[in-house]
């Protein structure tokens, strides 16, 4: 294809993609779900057993980054044992513990990966306090569940995740709730974060042309690193999935402090750096960038909530964030805008990326 049709096709005729479509429709989903699950009176209407002491979330690719964020805020803030596991470790672990004081939450969009279905059936031989979180009424894993939450998310078409994944931490930061309400712990608090989700989207969805801007930077990089702390590493490893299966970039998340042991050295090769830096690790997380910036010459760019960056040479994309969840919800939007727009610049087809299949069987 010549350049002129190139950019005809980018800029003129190109059709909406579904992953564009479903990235723009997660604030009514959030809504809806709202809607359905968080009542007048601030109880949660959704069904789990009670007595429960630990928590396993267990999921594959992108839903097994939103259990390892609802594992870390389970533990955080309802003090609670709470890990995530990918479906096809559990699969494979002959001896895997099953107690009958455990939550075994199963997520998945399309509740047809066969990993998981596997790790349900197994566990359900031992225990009956199975929770699945599905976009899929009626689908494997929604059936042979106990108990059961839907994301109602609308069917997902494009291959990236984008809209499920939201939708199910969403339903995860329900649950999280949901244990809280039943510890009495005060969640009021946590809640009003919850419903304002919507607008972190919405005031997300308006830095797209920002975000265009650092797609052409990422563009022309073959490497690229997402550092993040705490509860924001699994959301680095979204985005590092995001961009990988649309760009095909090679990019890896990192915890921030991690990175300078020896893996900062794949600086040597050229390499973009993506960094979160929230209210927790503000110093230590600039402290890294600065020894990275003083030892390599690389491209980087900060995603952040504060306004003491305001002076820093980097690329910032400022945040307006009332609250950890606000952040997590926008920085997620961010990155799946990242990703889209960077697999469009190199003509990828974003919807069906070379060898992937919605569903792995
Ligand atoms: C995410 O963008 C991926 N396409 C993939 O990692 C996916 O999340 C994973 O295969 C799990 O699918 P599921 O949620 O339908 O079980």
């Amino acid at each position: 294809m010549n350049l002129i049709n190139k950019i005809m096709k980018k800029f003129f005729f190109r059709k909406k993609t579904n992953m564009e479509n479903e990235i723009y429709e997660q604030s009514d989903i959030i809504f809806e779900l709202i809607r359905k699950y968080i009542k007048r009176d601030y109880s949660i209407a959704i069904d789990i057993p009670d007595n429960i002491n630990k928590i396993a979330l267990i999921a594959s690719g992108s839903s097994y980054h939103s259990a390892t964020i609802a594992a870390n805020f389970i533990r955080t803030r309802v003090h609670s044992d709470a890990q995530s596991y990918y479906s096809s470790e559990v699969a494979l672990t002959e001896d895997f513990d099953v107690d009958s004081d455990t939550l075994y939450i199963f997520i998945s969009q399309s509740g047809e990966t066969s990993d998981t279905n596997e790790c349900l059936t197994k566990i359900s031989l031992k225990t009956d306090k199975t929770l699945a979180i599905t976009n899929t009424k009626n689908s494997t894993l929604y059936n042979n569940s106990k108990y059961k939450i839907l994301t109602f998310a609308g069917p997902e078409k494009s291959i990236a995740s984008t809209k499920a994944m939201s939708a199910q931490m969403y339903c995860l930061f329900l649950i999280a709730i949901k244990l809280m309400q039943q510890r009495e712990l005060p969640a009021i608090n946590i809640i009003d974060e919850l419903l304002y989700v919507p607008e972190s989207i919405k005031n997300a969805l308006t830095k797209r042309q920002e975000i265009k801007q650092y797609a052409n930077l990422l563009a022309d990089y073959d490497n690229a690193a997402i550092l993040a702390s705490g509860m924001f590493y699994p959301l680095a490893k979204e985005g590092a999935l995001k961009i990988k299966e649309t760009s095909y970039i090679n990019t890896t998340a990192y915890p921030t402090g991690e990175f300078l042991h020896g893996h900062i050295a794949i600086l040597n090769k050229k390499c973009a750096v993506i960094s979160f830096v929230n209210n927790q690790n503000i110093q230590f997380t600039l402290n890294v960038l600065k020894k990275i910036q003083d030892s390599y010459r690389t491209d980087s760019l900060i995603i952040t909530a504060l306004p003491v960056l305001d002076n820093h040479s980097d690329n910032i994309i400022p945040i307006t964030a009332s609250s950890d969840i606000d952040f997590m919800f926008s920085s997620l939007i961010l990155l799946q805008l990242l990703a889209f727009e960077t697999a469009l610049l190199l003509d990828r087809d974003v919807d069906k990326p070379s060898g992937l299949t919605k569903v792995v069987k």
